[in-house]
């Protein structure tokens, strides 16, 4: 696709393949066999600046655009998984909301930590009975004498117990639905804030994720991020930016998926030819190289558009659920064009099988991704 990307877009993501090939895919397997969160790669990516992707200069980021950043982000999927979904919440999801709804002050005390990569960010929605169904969640922000006290229990958090920063959504008026929700800005070693045990998941395992919960646990009026009831639309509106970035590291997976299948088919031999020569095998790999680029092209079209300031939940949703749903498919062929060896450790086409299977989960489930997608088609109808 570089006939849509400028010279600068190719160079830069040049450098990061090469970055990535070097110092991030090799860690994969033993991150995937002795899970551990990879503080110092993602320092390195921190200093390339691909940790505050989008951030503006003068806040320490690298100042790029949407498209810049899934091109980068795929790179970084294609050499690992969980790498790539760090990556992605830290810059999708607290960063974005701090530039959007953040005030001055937030602004100038998180963002250069975040974009450096000295802090990882994270976002703090689902809870352990409310995802799909974000809006009932229960965590309770209750006023106080000069800020809030929050109650309640945060799951999923990728990065938990990691990231140094925490965005959470907690109702301030909990008769208001969607209306009473609002969001905290919660550094990691606030009192009475503590982090469950890390989850033991199918795959990205460095990727650490924990519950998070808060007993009483003091926020200043200073911490809150937007104003009040204002946090779950926030919060939609950073998904669909953060949706575009599932999408990407989909596509990047999915890619590493048909190079590593591509290269064995080539060298495998059986019936006295390469496997690829024959059309179980040929057709596969062209299924699998078309679904990548129709993935990656609604990627671009979401970026794209995010990138002249429109409205992109239709977008993202669409390139989320095609590109999450491509992961598995293409993914899944891996495993069978390698046979038993893609079974087995000694090729990463098992990991990349499990890293994939999350991204239709994530950020949304393939089943409110359609189910978004197919309100904004009504919604279409109304306008
Ligand atoms: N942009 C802006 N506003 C939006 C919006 C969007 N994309 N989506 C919804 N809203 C607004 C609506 O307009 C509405 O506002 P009004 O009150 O003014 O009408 C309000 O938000 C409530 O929306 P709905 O009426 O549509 O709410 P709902 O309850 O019917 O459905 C949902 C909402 C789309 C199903 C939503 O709950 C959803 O997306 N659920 C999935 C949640 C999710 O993706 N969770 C992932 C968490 S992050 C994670 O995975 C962990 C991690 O670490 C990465």
């Amino acid at each position: 696709m570089d006939f849509s990307l400028s010279e600068e877009q190719q160079a830069l993501r040049q450098a990061v393949r090469d970055f990535a090939r070097a110092e991030v895919a090799p860690l994969a397997a033993d991150l995937d066999r002795e899970p551990r969160f990879p503080w110092e790669t993602l320092r390195k990516m921190g200093a390339l600046g691909l940790l505050g992707v989008t951030t503006p200069e003068e806040y320490g980021g690298a100042g790029l655009d949407v498209v810049t950043y899934v091109v980068l982000l795929e790179e970084i999927a294609a050499a690992d998984a969980s790498h790539a979904t760090i990556m992605s919440v830290t810059n999708g999801l607290p960063q974005s909301l701090l530039l959007t709804h953040g005030t001055e002050e937030q602004r100038r005390r998180y963002l250069p930590r975040l974009a450096s990569g000295e802090w990882i960010g994270a976002f703090c929605l689902s809870e352990p009975h409310a995802g799909s169904d974000a809006v009932a969640l229960r965590t309770r922000a209750e006023r106080v004498d000069g800020g809030y006290l929050l109650t309640g229990t945060k799951a999923w958090v990728t990065s938990g117990g990691e990231a140094q920063l925490y965005v959470v959504m907690a109702k301030t008026d909990p008769a208001a639905g969607a209306r009473g929700v609002s969001a905290f800005l919660v550094e990691k070693g606030a009192d009475g804030m503590t982090f469950g045990r890390a989850e033991e998941k199918l795959g990205q395992h460095a990727a650490v994720t924990r519950s998070v919960t808060f007993e009483r646990c003091f926020v200043p009026e200073s911490a809150r991020i937007g104003g009040e009831g204002q946090g779950f639309v926030m919060a939609m509106s950073a998904l669909d930016g953060g949706r575009i970035g599932i999408a990407a590291q989909s596509v990047g997976i999915a890619r590493a998926a048909l190079e590593t299948a591509r290269s064995y088919a080539n060298e495998r031999q059986a019936f006295g030819r390469a496997i690829h020569e024959f059309q179980g095998v040929g057709f596969k790999l062209a299924d699998m190289a078309t679904r990548i680029d129709a993935a990656r092209l609604l990627t671009l079209r979401a970026a794209w558009l995010k990138d002249r300031g429109y409205r992109v939940t239709r977008e993202a949703a669409m390139a989320k659920l095609f590109a999450s749903e491509a992961a598995s498919a293409v993914t899944h062929d891996a495993v069978q064009v390698l046979g038993g060896y893609g079974y087995t450790k000694d090729f990463p086409v098992e990991r990349y099988f499990r890293d994939a299977r999350v991204t239709e989960i994530y950020e949304g489930t393939s089943e409110i991704q359609r189910m978004v997608i197919h309100r904004q088609l009504y919604r279409e109808l109304e306008r």
